[in-house]
């Protein structure tokens, strides 16, 4: 299973990449809007920390519109992934832009009927957002296990990249279930790397080397 951090943040991008933690990044407008620097400085910056998929969302509505704009920020470096929104023009990009060579991250989707949709578009990636499943009471993971099971059924190749991550359990429950990626916020990473008797242990060990004057020469 492959790991992308969900930031566009380039301190956490470091940070992660630094714990040999990160296979790709996903960026959408909001993250890259929190940051407050500019969408092209931003995408410029990430794609020489991480050698991976990059996703950098378009923001036209209409296909052509989609299809100029992530030939622009595609320009920007061969790892940039175009993030295209689950709608019907955002299929027709994907179709053509696919068969260009550039490799589109349908996102925003939120059934199965729509991940069927992107793998038949041809789309390298699909993004089903768990999270704001669950924050409307339906179940996100549920969502994860029926498109993997399609995507094996039919041999589709779009890899599954779980996003809209709020929780470690979100990662285990993806990875149980064979999604090829998660795509997970700096905070969620460093949740993963917790557990209270690690601390404890660490606490225990270190109590006990000073109280045999431990020196580690
Ligand atoms: C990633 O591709 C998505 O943009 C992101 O995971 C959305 O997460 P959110 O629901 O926490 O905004």
């Amino acid at each position: 299973m492959k790991i992308f951090i969900d930031s566009a943040e380039v301190s956490e991008i470091r940070e992660a990449r630094s714990m040999g933690m990160v296979d790709g990044v996903t960026t959408n407008p909001s993250l890259v809007a929190k940051t407050g620097r500019p969408f092209r400085e931003v995408i410029e910056e990430i794609v020489t920390i991480v050698d991976g998929p990059i996703s950098a969302e378009v923001v036209a509505l209409d296909a052509d519109g989609m299809i100029r704009e992530a030939r622009l920020v595609h320009q920007i470096h061969q790892n940039i992934v175009c993030k295209i929104p689950m709608t019907v023009e955002g299929m027709k990009a994907t179709a053509v832009l696919e068969k260009e060579g550039i490799r589109c991250n349908v996102t925003l989707v939120f059934s199965a009927l729509q991940g069927l949709l992107a793998a038949k578009a041809g789309a390298s990636f699909v993004s089903p957002f768990v999270g704001r499943l669950d924050d409307i009471g339906q179940d996100g993971m549920n969502l994860i296990e029926e498109l993997v099971t399609i995507y094996h059924n039919y041999d589709f190749t779009t890899e599954i990249i779980v996003a809209s991550i709020r929780h470690p359990m979100h990662v285990v429950e993806s990875m149980l279930m064979g999604a090829h990626i998660a795509t997970i916020p700096f905070k969620v990473i460093k949740q993963m790397a917790n557990h209270p008797l690690t601390d404890k242990g660490i606490a225990a060990f270190l109590a006990d080397w000073e109280k045999a004057g431990g020196s580690l020469t």
